[in-house]
């Protein structure tokens, strides 16, 4: 017998990840929660749903084992807690919550109920991700000194569309969230390879130009105006570590998430169109891209609509020379990927997780230690860059 899944919010984005919980030998059964009837109706006859909730109280009244919460991203910490309450087991999206309240409650819940607590980062599954742990593990960088992450998206590049279906009517409220409390794709990229945590930060806002009515104080739900945000963090372990995380860029091309890392020993520089291993020896030096490259995979019908380019571009992307995809079930062979072929290693990870009682990788104090930094950088950027400590919520048992 496999477990049973209840995926709450039938969104964009939840549609990668249904056919995929679907498709996992050790789930019984999906069945989804979504506030907006139509949505419900409409998701759930396209991928077979028998059972249905109008909201995430009904699904957690109703005997699922397990909860994935794929909600719009200032929510999840209570909706989060709510699930891990009534007994079960939670696969968030990103970020995990938005305040250090949230996040503390988040932690104390799961480590009171003993049930299982995932954060859905991609980024811990990108090829460069994936590449970079690797030769850190082997000792390969020697010690660290250095990385730049960043998420550059350009509203232009979807976020419109994406957040008009998001909001509603209301859209421009939420579409202005401020940059750092989303900072969990570059975050994590560094602490996944290294293990440091961030310590300390200052951090600087941009304030927005462009007269399209999002990103102002008096219509922002959070009275956010920055549209970029960059911060310079200390790291446990002696480094330095600088985040930008940008809504309103000019560029294309390459991924937008990125990693430069550099060591004492050797370095992995990435930009737009390039991606480098480098060492103290120039005939070291290696062009990454081929094997770093993530197959295309085929977008369906419904999604080639709803989806700008940009997006469907990231939301299905198939996986890289260096995914170890032996660790991935024989039935998930043909469905579809995305997020650099990290969205199957997530549910494997997750329903894995919840069977073996093992925590999974991308657990609740991994997902404290990616968004917690952002959360103290953006008090810092109010400030404009004052140096603060970054609290840290412990360690898995
Ligand atoms: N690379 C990534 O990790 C990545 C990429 C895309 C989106 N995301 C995250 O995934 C999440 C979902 O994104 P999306 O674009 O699909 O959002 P969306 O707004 O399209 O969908 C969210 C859905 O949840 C529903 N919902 C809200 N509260 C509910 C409740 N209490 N009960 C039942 N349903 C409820 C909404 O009605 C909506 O249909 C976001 O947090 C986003 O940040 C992550």
């Amino acid at each position: 017998m496999g477990i049973t899944v209840g995926i709450c919010g039938a969104g964009q984005f939840a549609r990668s990840f249904i056919p995929l919980f679907q498709a996992h030998p050790q789930v019984e059964e999906v069945r989804l929660a979504e506030v907006i009837p139509e949505r419900r109706a409409r998701e759930a006859a396209r991928f077979g749903i028998a059972r249905t909730y109008a909201s995430l109280d009904e699904l957690c009244d109703s005997d699922v084992d397990a909860i994935a919460i794929f909600t719009q991203r200032w929510m999840h910490g209570p909706q989060a807690v709510q699930a891990l309450r009534a007994g079960k087991h939670v696969y968030c999206a990103v970020p995990a919550a938005i305040t250090l309240d949230e996040v503390r409650e988040l932690v104390r819940t799961v480590e009171e109920t003993g049930l299982i607590y995932m954060t859905g980062e991609t980024s811990y599954y990108y090829p460069v991700t994936l590449y970079c742990r690797e030769r850190w593990r082997r000792g390969d960088f020697g010690d660290f000194v250095y990385a730049e992450a960043e998420y550059l998206h350009d509203m232009s590049h979807g976020f419109y569309e994406a957040y008009q279906y998001s909001g509603g009517p209301e859209w421009k409220r939420t579409a202005s969230f401020p940059p750092m409390l989303y900072p969990t794709h570059s975050t994590s990229m560094l602490i996944s390879i290294t293990g440091a945590r961030l310590t300390r930060v200052s951090c600087l806002g941009y304030v927005d130009r462009v007269d399209d009515g999002v990103f102002r104080r008096d219509v922002s739900l959070w009275q956010n105006e920055f549209s970029n945000e960059t911060a310079l963090f200390r790291t446990s372990d002696g480094g330095i570590f600088r985040v930008n995380e940008f809504r309103r860029i000019g560029v294309s091309g390459g991924s937008s998430v990125r990693l430069s890392f550099y060591g004492t020993r050797a370095s992995f520089e990435e930009q737009t169109n390039a991606r480098v291993w480098n060492t103290l020896v120039p005939s070291e030096q290696e062009d990454l891209r081929s094997l770093l490259e993530c197959r295309a995979m085929p977008v369906p019908e419904a999604d080639r609509e709803q989806l700008t380019a940009a997006l469907r571009a990231e939301f299905f992307t198939g996986v890289s020379a260096v995914h170890p995809i032996e660790r991935l079930p024989a039935s998930f062979a043909g469905l579809p990927n995305g997020h650099y072929g990290s969205h199957q290693f997530l549910v494997c990870d997750f329903v894995e997780a919840v069977t073996t009682g093992r925590q999974p990788p991308n657990n609740v104090w991994m997902a404290a230690r990616y968004c917690v930094p952002g959360i103290v950088a953006h008090e810092s950027a109010k400030q404009e860059g004052v140096l603060l400590e970054i609290p840290d919520f412990g360690d898995p048992p």
